[in-house]
């Protein structure tokens, strides 16, 4: 069966990965088709929205789709993308290709996979004035048994984790470090949270983690404060298998992370839920260079791995891989993130060349 992939390239430098990340799935000949309806900032220009009937429609029908990046113009389109398609799974794997520049010493055999809750935490963006919280919520007090009024005028955020919410995210990455563990990897879950201040919510993440990781025996797990991780992170880049962790630590983290791979030109990420799925560069829509035709397709041509490893063709997905792994290995084409004078179709070019 032909899977229905749409490419929605959002905005800045968006659509000109995301063609690279189609121009190269189109010369691998697969059994797939994709349909590239306008979205994002050209969109907002033609019909006044970035996310047109169109494009959604194809998205609801789709077997995966690929996503650019978002500044202003596509916040609705990630918006959906996460929470119209409960794609709560936010998979952001780090590893190093041989090759790549980095500042690290010593980075081969840098591999790991971080494990973002893509739902819940702070960013559905329940925020306003604490003047509504102080009349809702008169009789709340605080650590340090201050209500609400007490503080005067401000604004607040609220961070919302469920039971099902971290339920599931627990159980997918368990579910991740076991596949990884039967390839070789150590079989290691590490929870990531801040519970020694934030006890309930915090607390009810990694307390679930502790419960689910009882289903697998054969998993190790640990955990850290959030602040000792982005350190350890650094440090022990090699001790890393499987980290799960909350939406917004899980944003943090997974930049940080990108440059022991060589940036982020290079992170890819797999968005995952019961019915949809979507794959998108870790970056963001880089405005200082959109339009230039110098931005680094790698990540997206990475998320497409991603893609066509979810739509089970595991085979080509290792193809890709390798094809991304060998011009690197070369060194030839470096964009000038990397330090090289390359054009996005250059190095295009080249994985496509790799290919044949
Ligand atoms: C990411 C991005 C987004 C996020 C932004 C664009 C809202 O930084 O996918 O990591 O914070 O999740
Ligand atoms: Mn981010």
């Amino acid at each position: 069966m032909v899977k229905k992939i749409v490419a929605l390239g959002g905005d800045g430098i968006g659509p000109e990965v995301v063609d690279a990340a189609v121009q190269v799935l189109e010369s691998m000949g697969l059994d797939i088709e994709i349909q590239k309806p306008l979205c994002g900032e050209v969109a907002i220009k033609r019909f006044g929205t970035p996310f047109p009937k169109e494009a959604m429609e194809l998205t609801n029908e789709s077997d995966a789709i690929l996503f650019g990046a978002t500044e202003q113009a596509s916040v609705f389109i990630l918006a959906y993308l996460r929470w119209g398609l409960d794609t709560y799974a936010n998979l952001r794997p780090i590893k190093y290709y041989e090759g790549v520049p980095t500042p690290i010493k010593d980075p081969e055999g840098i591999d790991f996979l971080i494990v973002r809750e893509n739902s819940e935490g702070l960013y559905p963006g329940r925020e306003g004035d604490l003047s509504l919280l102080a009349e809702k919520l008169p009789d709340y007090r605080d650590r340090l048994g201050k209500s609400f009024a007490d503080y005067g005028p401000g604004k607040f955020a609220i961070r919302v984790f469920t039971n099902k919410g971290c339920q599931r995210i627990a159980k997918f990455a368990c579910e991740k470090a076991r596949e990884r563990k039967a390839k070789g990897f150590p079989g290691k879950v590490t929870c990531v949270t801040k519970s020694n201040v934030l006890r309930e919510s915090c607390g009810l993440f990694q307390k679930t983690c502790e419960e689910v990781i009882k289903n697998y025996p054969e998993l190790k797990y640990e955990h850290f404060y959030v602040d000792d991780m982005a350190r350890r992170i650094i440090r022990f880049p090699k001790d890393m298998d499987v980290i799960v962790t909350s939406n917004m630590f899980g944003d943090i983290l997974s930049d940080l992370a990108a440059e022991l791979m060589g940036g982020l030109g290079m992170a890819p990420s797999a968005c995952i839920g019961d019915k949809y799925a979507y794959f998108e560069p870790v970056h963001g829509s880089a405005p200082d260079i959109a339009g230039k035709g110098i931005a680094n397709p790698t990540a997206s041509i990475l998320s497409s791995v991603l893609m066509l490893d979810y739509l089970g063709m595991k085979d080509k997905a290792e193809e890709l891989e390798n094809a991304v792994k060998a011009v690197y290995k070369e060194g030839k084409v470096l964009t000038p993130d990397m330090g090289g004078k390359a054009k996005t179709t250059d190095f295009t070019r080249a994985v496509i060349e790799k290919l044949k």
